[in-house]
Formats: structure tokens, sequence, C-alpha cells
């Protein structure tokens, strides 16, 4: 672990521009901030359950090189990015994520949670680049550069749902692949990222209408989170689980140094992949020896055979779109709309949270100018 605990100096790297930044660049600064906050917090919760002092010493040291890594990458974002900003590269990251994800997911019932939620997401991004263009007279496209499509997508308002709505089955880590497992702690840590940002964000604007648009999205980024966490295995043995999520830290920063344009940043992905690959080192042997089981019985060969890479996917999404808006869960499955039971438990809990009137159409309705639009 030496040279990972950073000189207050080191800790604030000079921020990107927020005119210049490839949305990649500031998608892939947002997505690790949550990977780290996810890293982070899971060690905070592992340590109150856990009353063994080995393990606690290995989690408290670990866990304060995960914080600075976070607060490092946290000074990434400059100063005059507004939290609305924030909050559209946060979706146009989600949507390019859940993309790459699902395309990228062989377990088939994991993939199709991930295109139902991507749906919600890419509304999402409309309703804030409308909130925008309302709020600060901004045109998201300047910030996502035409790279996701902006457009309606299963409207917000139609989101809200019953807790007991988002329970889903769960996988078995036996069953599925090292990416799915991947694709797991990956999104459950963006879903996190997304619903902390928002709800932090409420308090930043006058405008009524900005604040409950940034509680209501908050509210469906819970539900992302509740689904997914959901879908994880949740026999996989405590120290298993920090092996795995040490793995797939040093797999994103892999990815994210591939796929970086900045120079500077692809630095910081490098030497932040090499102290992930550390933590899974010591996680690996703490594992080994507290579980008495191999790494190998945990991943395998440990390949994992393609990147999280965020690119454009517009024509994927185009698709999902059409096959995906209309679907809703009941029961652990997916179903359309028109096959949904009348004592379906999200239709009394939607119309009460929608009572009123839902802050995600009002944006819609008091739109200044025909200009956010879905690309062809
Ligand atoms: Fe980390
Ligand atoms: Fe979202
Ligand atoms: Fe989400
Ligand atoms: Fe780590």
């Amino acid at each position: 672990m030496s040279g990972q605990f950073r000189s207050w100096k080191e800790l604030a790297p000079p921020p990107y521009d927020k005119r210049t930044v490839d949305p990649y660049t500031r998608g892939r600064v947002l997505l690790m901030d949550g990977i780290e906050g996810n890293s982070m917090l899971t060690k905070h919760y592992m340590t109150r359950s856990i009353d063994d002092d080995a393990v606690k010493k290995h989690l408290a040291i670990v866990r304060r090189a995960e914080s600075l890594q976070q607060q490092t990458i946290r000074s990434l974002v400059p100063s005059d990015e507004t939290p609305i900003e924030t909050a559209i590269g946060l979706e146009q990251m989600a949507v390019d994520l859940t993309a790459n994800l699902a395309q990228n997911e062989a377990d088939g019932y994991s993939k199709q949670v991930l295109d139902f939620a991507l749906v919600e997401d890419y509304d999402h991004l409309y309703r804030f680049a409308l909130l925008y263009e309302r709020t600060e007279g901004g045109d998201a496209e300047q910030l996502t550069r035409g790279r996701t499509g902006i457009g309606p997508g299963r409207p917000t308002a139609e989101q809200h749902r019953h807790p007991v709505d988002e329970m889903r089955p769960h996988f078995d880590r036996r069953d599925v692949s090292l990416r799915t497992m991947m694709n797991h702690f990956t999104i459950v840590s963006a879903e996190q990222e997304k619903m902390l940002f928002y709800k932090s964000s409420i308090s930043a604007y006058e405008d009524q209408l900005a604040r409950q648009l940034f509680g209501e999205i908050a509210d469906v980024e819970e539900q992302h989170l509740s689904q997914y966490e959901a879908v994880g295995d949740p026999d996989i043995a405590p120290l298993e689980r920090l092996m795995l999520m040490e793995l797939n830290e040093a797999y994103n920063y892999y990815s994210a140094f591939l796929g970086e344009s900045d120079p500077a940043i692809r630095r910081l992905w490098k030497e932040f992949m090499g102290q992930e690959l550390e933590h899974f080192r010591l996680a690996a042997a703490l594992f080994e020896k507290e579980e008495g089981r191999s790494v190998a019985d945990a991943i395998g060969d440990g390949i994992i055979p393609s990147l999280v890479e965020l690119q454009p996917n517009i024509d994927y999404v185009n698709a999902v779109l059409a096959t995906q808006e209309g679907l809703r869960p009941y029961d652990g499955e997916f179903i359309p709309r028109e096959r949904l039971p009348p004592d379906w438990p999200s239709f009394t809990f939607r119309d009460a949270q929608n009572e009123g009137g839902s802050p995600a159409d009002e944006v819609e309705k008091r739109r200044p100018r025909e200009r956010v639009r879905r690309p062809a």
C-alpha cells in the first residue's frame, strides 16, 4: 500500500474544462467517482458487521486509500460545472454505460433488467436537458455533443413504482460469467452515485421545479439501485465480495485507461489501476486465508473478455426504446403494461406520488422552445 496515501496537493489535480471536455471523459470521471464511492461505502458497511481484527485492519487501510482516490477524482470536476450540467453528464454516462453492459451481458435476465432501466435513464437525460434550458438557458447538446440521443423515453412520471415491484430474482454466482458479476458491481455503483448526487443537489437551486425534479429523479435512482442490488447473488461471501469489487475497480480503471483521450487523466487511471491491483492482491490473500477457498474457485481463470467502453450507442438505444418502453415489472418479470392486473401495487403508489403533478411532466409543459429532440 506504499504510495497510496496522497498529499493534499496531489489530491487536487487540475480540473477539466467543461467547454472542451470530451463527454466520455466527463462520463469516466463520474463513473469512477461512483465506483470509488461504492468501494468505500461497502468497506464501511462490512466493518460494522465483522468481528475480526485482521479483517477490520485491512478494511481500514484500504478504505482510506479508496477515499483519497475518490477525492482526487472529484477534483477533476470544475467549479463552474453546475449540478444540472453534472446531472446531464451522469445520465449520458448512464445511458451509454448501460448500453455497453447490456450488449456484453450473457445472462438473459440481467440483460433484460439493464434494458428495462436504460429507457428510464434515457428519459432522465431528456428531463434534465429541459430543466437546463429553462433554469440556466443552456443547450444540453453542447455537453453531450450529439454522441447520445436526447428525447423522451419511458416517461419519468410513469416510472414511480411500489417498492415491491422493484424486487427481482437473483443470479447464482456459479452460473454466470465473470463479466456478469463485474457488470453488477459497476451498475450498482453508477446508480448509487446518481441517487446520492441528485439528493445532495436538491438544495442547490432556488427554483422550486428544479428542486422537485432532482428529488423526483433521485427517487427513481433509488428504485434502480434497489432492482440492481436484488439481482446480485446474496450468497457471495463478504471477503469474496471484497475481492470481486477490487477486481472490478481494477477492470474499470483499465477500461478507462484504454478509452481515455486526456493525457493527464489517462495517467491517473493508470496509476489507480496499479493501486487496485494491489488491493486485489491483498483481498485475494485475505479471502484464501479466511474462507479456505482458492481464488480460482471464485473467479475461474479470471479472464474478462470485453471492456467497459463509453461510446455512442444511438442505434442500440433506439432499438431498446422501441421494445422496452411499454414493459412494466410484475412479480419479477417484465410484461406489456396492457397485461398488468388491476391490483398491480404500483398503480395506487404512482397515483399518490403524482398527485398534484409530476415535476418531470411540468418541465416539459413549460418548455421554452423546440430544441431538444431524439436523433434519427
Ligand atoms: Fe478504489
Ligand atoms: Fe437516471
Ligand atoms: Fe438510473
Ligand atoms: Fe480498491
